[in-house]
């Protein structure tokens, strides 16, 4: 993925209202069900609870999961018999009308009885039972001195969208099959159906395939490159040695497969064509335009010129054979075969593939794509399976049966539907959940820009320019979790959370029953659960955002400090000391006059929530005055305009933050006006990098300072002498200082590699 800037971060006006204890006996379930109705009174679990069954296998078979779901936390071995009188009783009637998934429960204080019409829609229920008890119950460990009570209810709950998915990456990193079961665990808490696995990249090959063995041989390694920055790699050099990188085996395929049926998930695989397969090229260059040779890319590569021939039928044959494979394996009504981001630089200089456009009447290279991808759904439509893949499928024309997988916005899911293809959206700006979800000074490295839980919360998958009949077609929606920046289980568990909850809730339940401030009530006890089960997850929505803006009429920094959370109690310090219960109350925007650190964070019933934010303010004899830029700065990169260097407040991780400007070519120059004769003694300015934005260090920054605003004398240098490739995300301060001097004027020059720069200037002194 390679994407323009992302919307940044919306910041919410703080309501101090008292959420009520009442809510307190209402089940924290996620996602909430179409229909609940709360009763009197408790049903308690004991542990010679009787679990009875009824309606055939299926329900005996649901009787059995829901035993083994409740035994390594209750420790209870509870028995099952065929019957209606269990205290809790498990009913299969596929005789009465029922909606896809759709089950019933009903918990009383004497019994619990779940029905469905389909062993699936018992799944789900049991899903909503795990909920119902206390959230140890979600633990591996027998939990001690804990009464397993559920309030007793009804619920008739049925899914919104047929299609509730979740993708991963396991090309980017390998994850290992310990992982992968444990993401569907994760997925089938959330009554999600699908799981995307994306087995093929440029940078590794994933999946066994028999016939050609060399995939996962050579396809499934690279050169280990993981200390440098993702988008600053060296490709593998002649003699270098492959050894990054695994593959799932068939063997392991059919056991995730497997697994995830037990859980009514659905894999599908992703199999990429016709681009983003310089693994495979690695291992049959062949296949390629121009032969080859070529390497596993072991970091970032764009554009992705490295692609299949689509002149050649030989491509085609090996194309087919891996399919035959993978649908062996998958028995996945879908197959996804990617189709995004082909660069066709290639096809316009290969001989074989201008043939084939010759020959088969073709306008331009965006119609043999869109030849291949017919090519193909042609063969898995013969197989009885059906071709799914990126919306820029869309170009040249659209395969006849295809569904298209909608990520770079909407556009492409409408324009599906209104053509009478469906459509899954996973729009980058609500479902991509490798980006940001917070500060990017206190998160994980991650994808630039910024998405939100709320914003997830806030996404609705059908487009509203869409008609009754053309919003059919839109089968669901989907998160995506790329993984350039995730090494591990761990940090994909945290990238997901709670925003995969979030998105649990709009794909499953009616729009209408959708309340952000509720599903934040509910959300605290699913983080319990998550605590319970050993998951980790992200506490970013418990953050305080903090936006300062320099006040032209006053010469003061305004610092607001906000949150996502409904009616958030947040408290302050100014002195640099951590923030506690008897710090003060944030209760309007704070006005600085005089350098500070202000920390924040969000507190409830007591205790801190979150994290701490923490922003420096930094006022000094700069901030305020008036910029000359002698090299203006770019207008994408514009932070808020003229007094951006020198508003006094220090920029964050996230360059969109308003408080960095950016530069774009090779240097920068420009002169601060102190407004009169000011003895200095020393100038510092700041600078970024963001190596996968392509945004590096200057190379070194040159100071002089004048009287007159015309001739200059040097004050000092600084350099840098960290190297492009080491950069990543980074702000380096570039300091000098030197005898006192008295100036009015002082120049900052700094030579680039420099795409975006924040300055400012500290340490002046009269
Ligand atoms: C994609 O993010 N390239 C589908
Ligand atoms: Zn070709």
């Amino acid at each position: 993925m390679q994407l323009p800037s992302l919307p940044v971060m919306v910041s919410v006006v703080l309501l101090l209202t008292a959420c009520g204890p009442q809510k307190e006996r209402i089940p924290a379930l996620i996602p909430i069900p179409a229909e609940m109705k709360t009763l009197p009174g408790h049903f308690t679990l004991k542990p010679d609870a009787r679990i009875a069954w009824t309606g055939g296998v299926g329900a005996a078979v649901s009787a059995e999961t829901l035993v083994s779901e409740l035994r390594p936390s209750t420790g209870f071995e509870l028995s099952t018999t065929e019957g209606t009188d269990g205290d809790i009783t498990v009913i299969l009637d596929p005789a009465s009308e029922w909606k896809s998934e759709e089950y019933r429960l009903t918990v009383k204080r004497k019994s619990v009885t779940l029905t469905a019409g389909t062993s699936e829609g018992l799944f789900r229920g049991i899903q909503t039972v795990r909920q119902m008890l206390p959230p140890a119950v979600f633990g591996k460990e027998t939990a001690a001195d804990i009464k397993w009570t559920m309030p007793c209810i009804s619920v008739t709950d049925y899914p919104r969208f047929a299609w509730r998915g979740m993708h991963l990456d396991v090309s980017r990193h390998f994850l290992d099959m310990e992982f992968v079961k444990k993401y569907i665990d994760i997925l089938a808490m959330h009554k999600i159906n699908v799981f995307h696995w994306h087995l093929v990249d440029d940078q590794g090959w994933r999946i066994e395939i028999k016939k050609y063995p060399k995939l996962t041989e050579i396809g499934a390694w690279r050169v280990d490159r993981e200390d440098k920055p993702w988008n600053s790699r060296e490709p593998q050099k002649n003699g270098e040695e492959a050894t990054y990188g695994g593959f799932y085996t068939q063997d392991d395929i059919r056991e995730v497969v497997a697994y995830a049926a037990g859980k009514y998930i659905t894999v599908v695989p992703e199999i990429e064509m016709p681009a983003h397969v310089g693994s495979a090229l690695a291992a049959y260059p062949e296949y390629s335009c121009t032969g080859g040779p070529f390497t596993v890319p072991p970091g970032g590569v764009w554009p992705i010129t490295d692609i299949y021939c689509a002149g050649k039928d030989e491509t085609f044959a090996f194309l087919e054979d891996i399919l035959a494979e993978v649908m062996d394996l998958f028995p996945s009504e879908y197959i996804h075969i990617g189709g995004d981001e082909a660069d066709k630089t290639e096809w316009k200089q290969c001989p074989d593939c201008q043939a084939r456009i010759k020959k088969e009447g073709l306008k331009d290279e965006h119609e043999l794509q869109s030849y291949f991808i017919k090519r193909i759904e042609r063969f898995l439509n013969s197989k009885g399976r059906k071709l799914i893949g990126w919306d820029e499928i869309l170009q040249g024309g659209l395969a006849p049966e295809a569904t298209v997988m909608s990520w770079q916005g909407f556009e492409g899911g409408i324009a599906a539907a209104r053509s009478g293809h469906k459509a899954v959206m996973t729009p980058v700006s609500h479902c991509y959940f490798n980006i940001y979800q917070g500060d990017p000074a206190t998160e994980p490295e991650s994808f630039r820009g910024l998405l939100t839980l709320k914003k997830v919360y806030s996404f609705e998958p059908v487009p509203p320019e869409l008609n009754a009949g053309e919003a059919e077609l839109i089968i669901g929606a989907q998160g995506c979790l790329w993984t350039e920046y995730i090494t591990d289980g761990a940090t994909a568990e945290y990238m997901i959370l709670p925003r995969l909850t979030a998105l649990s809730e709009v794909t499953w339940s009616p729009a209408e029953k959708r309340n952000w401030e509720d599903f934040n009530i509910r959300l605290l006890k699913m983080m319990d659960r998550f605590d319970a089960a050993g998951i980790n997850y992200s506490r970013g929505s418990f953050h305080v955002d903090m936006s300062a803006s320099y006040d032209d009429s006053s010469g003061s920094i305004v610092l607001e400090l906000t949150s996502e959370q409904p009616s958030p109690e947040i408290r302050y310090s100014t002195d640099g000391t951590d923030p506690s219960t008897d710090s003060p109350l944030y209760d309007k925007p704070l006005k600085m006059t005089e350098k500070a650190t202000v920390k924040a964070a969000i507190f409830r019933e007591g205790k801190m929530t979150g994290r701490i934010s923490a922003k420096s303010i930094n006022i000094n004899k700069a901030t305020g005055m008036k910029v000359q830029y002698n090299i203006p700065f770019s207008d994408r990169y514009r932070g808020h305009g003229d007094r951006t260097l020198v508003n006094g407040i220090n920029g964050s991780g996230d360059f969109n933050d308003g408080h960095w400007q950016g530069f774009e070519g090779t240097d920068m120059d420009v002169v601060v006006d102190l407004g009169q004769l000011t003895r200095i003694t020393s100038v510092s300015s700041s600078f970024m990098a963001a190596v996968g934005s392509w945004i590096f260090l200057p190379r070194g920054v040159e100071y002089s300072s004048s009287a007159d605003g015309s001739n200059f004398t040097p004050l000092g240098t600084a350099t840098t002498l960290t190297d492009p490739a080491d950069q990543g995300n980074t702000t380096e301060t570039y300091f000098s200082s030197f005898p006192a001097v008295e100036a009015r004027y002082i120049r900052v020059f700094a030579h680039g590699q420099i795409r975006l720069i924040k300055m400012y200037l500290k340490h002046l002194f009269l």
